[in-house]
């Protein structure tokens, strides 16, 4: 039976950090860098690292937040989908991990991966299954071990990286003024070349070979995609204030992904942004990738810093390239 079209809301937040850290110092010690340096350079002082279990064991508890402050159980959720670049595996996804490990009995889902842009993708997926009348309840998940990608030989990378989850849950809502209103998200294949996970597909299978190559580690090309990056979070931004007629005074914050503290200044910077508007944690998390802007939200909320009404204005920028932005009048 068609239900009646509603505007979707995010009406709950949660965030696992696992407790274990690396900080810059670890670095130091066997790698030619420096705190300076990498503090300089990224923004990050330090980044979690999940030692034992995989992405679903981070989820389930950024979830069970999400529902506890909703006062809801998992048997009332109704789709679960697993924004992630580290399933725990291939196959079954992880949304079905997390499914029976959180005794979501009457949900489906399914993994979706857009690199860093991976928790916009889906929440932008998510907004229209509630928007088309499909579902009331679904969880949007953004999770990531990257520690289990992150080549700990090359300091290019493996200073960026950390691992978290975060949970929204999504339900539909009776004010149209309030919600997630706009989405704008764009795919560019033509530098995929610069940010990648070369093996463990289906191109470059597992072999002795892709492990002596270290191969199953991400790859970057870090000026290339800085450079790309920065005016792609700017643009994506300015869409977002252009379409919405918004000014930089009907933004109370820009949750911007967390990759790089000179990216992330630079889009307030072209969007009039002074930095008390801007959700900034990277010192904190490093680059958690799709989990960056859930972790955000969940602390924020936490903090009492997300009220009814706020206009907040998310973006990103990874691999891909996958960038965009995302409009959302806080709803509860
Ligand atoms: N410690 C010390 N020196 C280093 C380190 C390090 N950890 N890493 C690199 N360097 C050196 C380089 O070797 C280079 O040395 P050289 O001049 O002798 O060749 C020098 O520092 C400058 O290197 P750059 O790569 O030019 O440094 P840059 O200022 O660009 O910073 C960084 C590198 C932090 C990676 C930056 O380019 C960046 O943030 N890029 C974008 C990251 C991003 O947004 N990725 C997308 C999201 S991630 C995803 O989708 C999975």
């Amino acid at each position: 039976m068609m239900k009646s079209l509603k505007r979707a809301a995010i009406t709950s937040v949660g965030h696992y950090l696992p407790p274990d850290i690396y900080d810059n110092k670890f670095f130091e010690s066997y790698l030619d860098t420096s705190d300076q340096w990498i503090r300089e350079r990224t923004g990050i002082q330090e980044r979690r690292v999940l030692k034992q279990g995989g992405t679903s064991d981070m989820a389930v508890p950024a979830i069970e937040m999400c529902l506890n402050r909703r006062g809801i159980t998992a048997e009332e959720i109704e789709c679960i989908v697993v924004a992630t670049v580290t399933p725990d595996m291939l196959f079954p996804s992880t949304s079905s991990l997390i499914q029976g490990k959180i005794g979501a009995k009457n949900a489906w889902g399914f993994d979706l991966e857009a690199a860093c842009s991976s928790f916009l993708y889906a929440l932008n997926v998510a907004t229209r299954l509630i928007e088309s009348g499909a579902h009331t309840k679904v969880l949007v998940v953004g999770a990531d071990k990257m520690t289990a990608i992150t080549d700990y030989q090359d300091r290019n990378t493996c200073v960026l990286f950390g691992d978290g989850a975060g949970a929204v849950l999504l339900e539909p809502i009776e004010d149209e003024s309030l919600g997630l209103i706009d989405f704008d998200l764009k795919t560019d294949s033509t530098c995929g070349k610069f940010l990648y996970m070369p093996a463990g597909g289906s191109l470059l299978p597992p072999s002795i070979e892709t492990v002596t190559n270290r191969q199953h580690y991400v790859i970057q090309d870090g000026k290339t995609v800085f450079k790309s990056a920065v005016p792609g979070m700017a643009d994506a931004a300015e869409s977002m204030m252009r379409r919405n007629n918004l000014s930089p005074d009907d933004i109370r914050w820009l949750v911007p992904h967390q990759a790089n503290l000179r990216i992330i200044s630079a889009t307030a910077e072209r969007m009039g942004l002074p930095m008390e508007k801007v959700m900034v944690n990277i010192h904190k998390y490093g680059n958690t990738t799709s989990a960056t802007l859930p972790i955000c939200l969940s602390e924020w909320w936490e903090q009492g810093l997300l009220d009814k009404g706020d206009g907040v204005v998310l973006v990103t920028f990874g691999a891909g390239y996958t960038y965009g932005g995302g409009y959302i009048k806080w709803a509860y």
